[in-house]
């Protein structure tokens, strides 16, 4: 089996996409998959034309080919629904599952980065409206129907009713990835990614996250801006999209990649030796304009996620981007702390040192050269955030409205004991 489609791209400074090249996937009987992509000849005769990966799909005339990741390039994969946008897909198309290449072209153009697709060489015009903030109660009326729709005993007949209609609304945004229920929404002259709340959240998801971008500002990280909103009973939380700029033409995109891609990595636990903070900083060295500030930006990343216990941080919760030609580390986002009973010892997604994925200060440590910092300048920011977490958590989280009750049941995530644990006593 093959499809084909074509690739657009939204060129730094421009607000309307124009071809890039084409994809194509080829399927043998035993499901095999391999995938090729060209640039078109216009397209690289452009002086404005950049490239859609800067390593994997250099700006060059060859027909590039992959057999990874079922044929899909990293840097299109990037660009295609993950679990919440496919959910929602599915019900819109009444389909059970589509191909790759069915998600790609069946979700809507506000996707991470500059990329677009479609069947016809000329792209379509880019999106002009967008939901609005006005919307956002029946956005997630929406969204609570597909989440209780994987549940299936607890779905009325009339809500399996409204869930084939899930209509436009909620499918704008869903080409963002991610597993939690979102959508995407104009406020201003901004876009914003809405998260809601679910009602089986441990906690005040949207309270509790958007207190951790606020501390990790407080800890010098450079972070998504975010918002909470109340929605009826309920909040939600609003992350500014560092993807798009508004001009009075439209929106700008950046282009960009997920730590998965620059690490040439799966979302596959069997591939999790691969996911790497200290690759991921060889990597950033390797593409980004300024790579002594990225590294020593992901190292107060990755410290930052083993002092809240961020354990859920995943290569595809890192990302670097280009809004114009230079690619750098994309503000930080999804934060949010885990709750595990160990206070021994607790371990990030991603490797951070010798120790492996160890959330460990002396691990940290191990690698620091990596990251282009020092010894005594990486103890030193260590350090530094290791105070202010312990010193700042709970009063940035009661500030930002995240409830005592909720700081009980979250307070042990912060600089467990295993992070620094005291010596050994001596026998
Ligand atoms: N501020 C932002 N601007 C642009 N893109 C973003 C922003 N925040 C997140 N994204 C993109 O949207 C995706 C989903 O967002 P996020 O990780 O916050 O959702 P999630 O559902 O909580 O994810 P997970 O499945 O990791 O729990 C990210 O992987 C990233 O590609
Ligand atoms: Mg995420």
């Amino acid at each position: 089996m093959t499809s084909e489609l074509f690739v657009y791209l939204t060129l730094p400074g421009a607000v309307a996409p124009v071809t890039a090249g084409r994809f194509k996937l080829d399927t043998d009987r035993q499901g095999a998959s391999v995938g090729r992509f060209v640039y078109g000849r216009r397209y690289l005769e452009r002086s404005d034309a950049v490239s859609i990966d800067p390593i994997e799909l250099k700006l060059e005339e060859r027909t590039f080919e992959t057999a990874r990741l079922h044929g899909m390039f990293g840097a299109l994969r990037d660009a295609s629904p993950d679990y919440w946008g496919r959910r929602v897909i599915e019900k819109h198309a009444g389909k059970d599952k589509l191909t790759e290449v069915g998600y790609l072209l069946n979700s809507p153009d506000d996707r991470a980065g500059a990329l677009g697709f479609g069947r016809n060489v000329e792209p379509p015009a880019p999106l002009r409206t967008f939901n609005r903030t006005l919307d956002l109660s029946r956005l997630q009326e929406l969204a609570d129907l597909i989440v209780a729709d994987e549940e299936p005993s607890e779905t009325r007949p009339a809500d399996r009713a409204d869930l084939t209609q899930v209509q436009d609304l909620l499918l704008i945004g869903t080409a963002m990835g991610g597993a939690r229920p979102k959508a995407v929404v104009e406020d201003g002259d901004a876009l914003w990614i809405a998260k809601f709340n679910r009602r089986d959240d441990n906690w005040n998801q949207a309270r509790v996250e958007h207190a951790m971008l606020t501390l990790a500002s407080e800890c010098g990280l450079s972070v998504s801006q975010s918002r909470v909103t109340q929605i009826a009973d309920r909040d939600a939380l609003l992350v500014k999209r560092f993807d798009r700029q508004h001009s009075r033409e439209g929106y700008r995109r950046a282009r960009m990649l997920s730590a998965l891609t620059l690490l040439r990595t799966e979302d596959s636990h069997l591939d999790r030796d691969r996911w790497s903070y200290v690759a991921l900083a060889e990597e950033l060295r390797r593409i980004c304009a300024q790579p002594r500030l990225d590294a020593s930006e992901l190292f107060r990343r990755m410290t930052f996620n083993a002092l809240i216990s961020n354990l859920d941080d995943h290569p595809r919760n890192h990302a670097v981007i280009a809004m114009d030609q230079d690619w750098k580390l994309s503000p930080a986002y999804d934060l949010s702390p885990s709750i595990v009973v160990s206070i021994e010892r607790r371990d990030l997604a991603m490797i951070c040192g010798d120790r492996g994925r160890y959330a460990h200060a002396d691990n940290l440590l191990s690698q620091c050269e990596r990251f282009l910092l020092s010894r005594a300048e990486a103890t030193r920011i260590i350090n530094e955030m290791e105070a202010t977490v312990r010193r700042r958590w709970y009063e940035v989280a009661r500030r930002e409205g995240v409830s005592n009750e909720d700081c009980q049941r979250i307070s042990s995530a912060f600089v467990y004991e295993g992070f620094r644990p005291s010596p050994e006593p001596i026998v």
